[in-house]
């Protein structure tokens, strides 16, 4: 297990787009002051739950079939309808991996949670505002009081090759063979919204509609297939054809689910990357002077501005679209960051809804001031820089009058923007 383990690590740290930063995305030494990222506790989602299962608050109820997966999508209140399936032998429990028996992972704007059906533990990342992605297994054993343990062994792919230089979280493209195994490393590729949908999903299933992708291409000749006749496996309804669906606990494998994790679990590397870079500056230097290149990418990704513009509608299970919205935060309007787009993009209005996440307002104060003041001025107008130029006035006008209404924690001059 630890030779694949470290045969799978040197593949994920391939350097195969390391643009996001411009030139800052190197690993941080994350384990030092001031972040010490293993010997902290962490403060997140899982530490909570493991918190009132230990005081006997939460019994997580275990289910014959599925173990503790229904017990502990219910505690953490991750919706079925999150459900996405990959059969790519990428991850830790690869073994168990296959098309035959995909790896289903679920998520909330929180946790993400992996299990594979058959396989000896649950797999869950976590996020911690001040450490950034925790990573946690849960034994699939009926005891008393399951105990979800930290775990280093996850950091050998996730921490930190694959997602901005601190641990994190990823997607990615991984074309394979009828087993699963990689098929061609020119092809595997980081996922993020940036990332074509005709590029997208090899290595996983896709349910819903959509215009080409590489979804649900299993084996070399489905690969051939698909230069061919890219339509070929796209648009598909039911994974049935492919493997006995009863082995999940829900069905199919979003693509509207897949496009939120993507546009996710990247956002939530970036406001890691900057929490803790700006924190080891502050410590370094006394100022975060330095990280404008940084601050900049960071708001191109939160405002959506290099999205691939979707080339024909997509839907998928109505489920999904009204789970994600039901935490919607709405303006006198009706308005919210929460609300999907999906014909020309993913969402109506460009800025991500993880704002309202702690993970964002837990950014070291200095970092956080320079990202409202520029978010700030980019939404009015005042910013000039032609990197933002894209964003259409309606949108911003929008975005700004959405967030003057619903987010708490804004410095007073955004609500009296003559006076600063
Ligand atoms: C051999 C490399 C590897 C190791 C080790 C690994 N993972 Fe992953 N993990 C992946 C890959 C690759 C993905 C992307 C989806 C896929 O291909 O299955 C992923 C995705 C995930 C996801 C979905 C969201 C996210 O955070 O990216 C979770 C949850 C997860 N892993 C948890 C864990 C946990 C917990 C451990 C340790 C107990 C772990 N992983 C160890 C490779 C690994």
């Amino acid at each position: 297990m630890h030779l694949h383990i470290a045969l799978l690590a040197s593949l994920a740290a391939l350097p195969l787009f390391a643009e996001d930063f411009q030139g800052s995305d190197h690993p941080l030494e994350y384990d030092h002051d001031p972040i010490k990222y293993s010997d902290t506790q962490p403060a997140d989602a899982i530490a909570a739950l493991q918190q009132k299962i230990t005081s006997g608050e939460v019994k997580l109820g275990w289910d014959e079939k599925f173990g503790y997966l229904p017990a502990v999508l219910d505690a953490l209140k991750v919706p079925r309808s999150s459900q996405m399936l990959v059969f790519s032998k990428t991850s830790l429990q690869r073994k168990h991996i296959s098309p035959d028996n995909p790896r289903a992972l679920y998520f909330n704007d929180d946790v993400y949670i992996g299990y594979v059906p058959g396989a000896p533990v649950m797999e869950i990342s976590a996020v911690d505002p001040n450490l950034g992605g925790t990573f946690y297994f849960l034994e699939l054993e009926n005891v008393r009081k399951p105990k979800f343990v930290r775990s280093a062994d996850c950091l050998s792919c996730h921490g930190g090759q694959r997602s901005l230089g601190i641990p994190g979280h990823f997607v990615r493209s991984v074309p394979t063979d009828k087993a699963g195994e990689l098929l061609t490393l020119e092809e595997v590729r980081d996922i993020n919204q940036c990332t074509p949908v005709a590029d997208r999903w090899a290595g996983w299933y896709v349910t819903g509609n959509s215009g080409p992708h590489r979804g649900n291409l299993v084996g070399e000749k489905d690969l051939a297939h698909y230069k061919e006749d890219p339509f070929a496996k796209a648009n598909v309804r039911d994974l049935s054809s492919y493997f006995d669906e009863s082995k999940h606990i829900a069905k199919g494998s979003d693509i509207v689910a897949l496009m939120v994790l993507e546009h996710q679990a990247h956002m939530h590397n970036y406001f890691a990357r900057l929490n803790i870079e700006a924190r080891q500056m502050m410590a370094a230097y006394g100022h975060v002077r330095y990280m404008r290149s940084q601050v900049n990418a960071f708001l191109r990704y939160l405002l959506f501005t290099e999205e691939s513009p979707l080339p024909v509608p997509v839907s998928g299970n109505p489920d999904f679209v009204k789970d994600f919205t039901a935490s919607a935060v709405r303006d006198s309007k009706g308005r919210s960051l929460r609300d999907f787009d999906l014909k020309t993009r993913m969402f109506k209005y460009p800025c991500s809804y993880l704002i309202y996440n702690p993970a964002f307002d837990a950014m070291a104060a200095p970092i956080k001031e320079v990202i409202l003041q520029k978010l700030h001025d980019i939404l009015t107008g005042r910013e000039t820089d032609e990197q933002f130029a894209k964003i259409p006035a309606g949108d911003r006008k929008a975005v700004l009058e959405i967030l003057l209404e619903t987010k708490k924690t804004l410095p007073d001059y955004w609500r009296a923007p003559q006076q600063k």
